[in-house]
Formats: structure tokens, sequence, C-alpha cells
């Protein structure tokens, strides 16, 4: 259920995320991207955009990194104060697309196919613009997603299921005419059936290589995942690094 100041990020799914998304926060998965973007960051500072609860921002920042975060989330983002380290990670609330921070950064980073969540073109483009005027010469933006599935998608077909079980079934439904999609989730529980959809708009690697062009970024790297082995045509995610160009 959408949530007017959280937005589908509300108390209900805050209170459960990082249970849900278990797999997500183990080492095999965190200490990757961390060590990348720990990299990337050099001396300098990182910005993260849909900060979350703080699964890759407080570890960075445990690394020595100064890591600043936006959200839209008040609820997320109270997990986070809540968790050990919480307070050394400064936190803006608002939209990622259009917020403002002081200062300059040298990575910004955009995880967890998080760019998805915004649902239209113009403010996927908008958050690359957003994300360039916060890096300093030389740095760079970080957007780990997932290519769409559309090979799985029979021509006159829509819907993909992606689970199914006794009492759950869950389906992403496409529009390919305007890219956009939503993850919708049924479950029955004592008898009672409950229904959520998540809108997303999905956007292909060339699509946000122009977008980084628009905001004055140039592609560096693109790599299947954080361990960076080669983006191929059998990916089905990739972790893209734009540089924006020193002097
Ligand atoms: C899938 S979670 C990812 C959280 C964290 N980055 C992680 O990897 O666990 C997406 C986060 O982005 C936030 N979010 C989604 N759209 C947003 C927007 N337009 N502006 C600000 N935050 C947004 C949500 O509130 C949520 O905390």
């Amino acid at each position: 259920m959408v949530d007017d100041e959280d937005g589908y990020f509300g108390e209900p799914v805050a209170a459960t995320y990082d249970q849900s998304s278990a797999e997500m926060f183990a080492p095999g998965a965190v200490d990757p991207a961390v060590g990348l973007l720990a990299e990337l960051a050099e001396d300098g500072r990182a910005l993260e955009l849909g900060i979350g609860t703080g699964r890759i921002a407080l570890p960075l920042s445990r690394r020595g990194v100064a890591v600043h975060g936006i959200d839209m989330s008040r609820a997320m983002v109270a997990r986070l104060r809540a968790k050990p380290g919480g307070d050394a990670v400064g936190v803006s609330i608002g939209d990622f697309a259009t917020t403002k921070v002081d200062g300059a950064f040298s990575v910004a980073y955009l995880v967890f196919n998080t760019i998805n969540n915004l649902t239209t073109q113009d403010a996927q483009v908008a958050c690359f613009r957003n994300a360039a005027e916060h890096l300093e010469p030389g740095g760079t933006f970080v957007v780990e997603v997932g290519v769409p599935e559309l090979r799985r998608l029979p021509h006159g077909q829509t819907v993909v299921p992606f689970h199914r079980s006794p009492t759950r079934w869950s389906f992403d439904v496409y529009d390919v005419v305007t890219q956009a999609m939503s993850s919708n989730y049924v479950e029955v529980v004592d008898g009672r059936g409950s229904y959520r959809s998540i809108p997303f708009r999905y956007v292909w690697p060339a699509e946000l290589d122009l977008m980084a062009r628009l905001a004055g970024l140039r592609l560096r790297d693109r790599w299947d995942n954080w361990t960076r082995e080669p983006f191929t045509s059998e990916s089905g995610q990739h972790v893209s690094v734009w540089e924006k160009p020193a002097g």
C-alpha cells in the first residue's frame, strides 16, 4: 500500500524489510558492493540514493567512508537510525531525483533495482542529473539494476509469474509501450487473501547510458555484478559505473 509520506516503503514494509530481504544482507551480497564503493570513494564522501535501512551505507561507513543518504521513507530511515553506527550517517528526507545535499561527493550510488522505483523516464533522467550535480570532477555514479526480462515474455503476453506456492503467488505485469511494470503479490493467510502491487519503470542499459550522457557523465565500467565479472548477453543484472569528467 502506498503511504503519502513514505511511498511504497511505509511502516509495514520497513518493519519487515531486513528480514524479507535477508539474502541481500548476507556478507556475500554486501561485502563486494561495499568493497567496490569504498574503492571508488577513495578519501571522499559517498552519497546513497534510496539509503533505506542502511544495508550498504552502514558497513561502508564502518570502513571509514563518510556516507550521506537520501530517502523519502521516514520509516525506513528510522530503522537505519536504530542500528549501531546509525548516527554516523547523515540522511536527507526527500525524493532522490531532486533533493539536494550540501557538499561534493566522490561517489554516488543507487543499488538493488531502486532506479526502477522512479516510474517515468523524466524522473530517471532527473535522477542522473541530480547524482551528477553532487559529484566532484572525476567522481562516479554507480547503479545496480536488473536487465529487463522481456525475453521471458512471449508475444502478446503481459504477465510473468515469479513465485508460486499453495498460499502465495507473485507476478510481474509489463507494458512494453511505456516500459511501466508492476510487481504483484497475492497471499492467503488464515483463509484471508491480500493483494499488493508496486509500480516500477524498467530501463535498458543503453538507455541508462543516454541518461548519463545527458547528465554529462560517461560510461567507465559495466559488470555483471559487484565482483566485476564481465557483463554478457546472459547477464540478468548489471553494475554500471559512469564518471564525471575531471576538469
Ligand atoms: C529497495 S529499497 C533499497 C534500500 C537500500 N538501498 C538497500 O539496498 O537495501 C528502496 C529504497 O528507496 C527509497 N525510495 C524509493 N523511491 C524513492 C524516491 N523517489 N526518493 C527517495 N527515496 C526513494 C525507498 O523508500 C526505500 O528505502
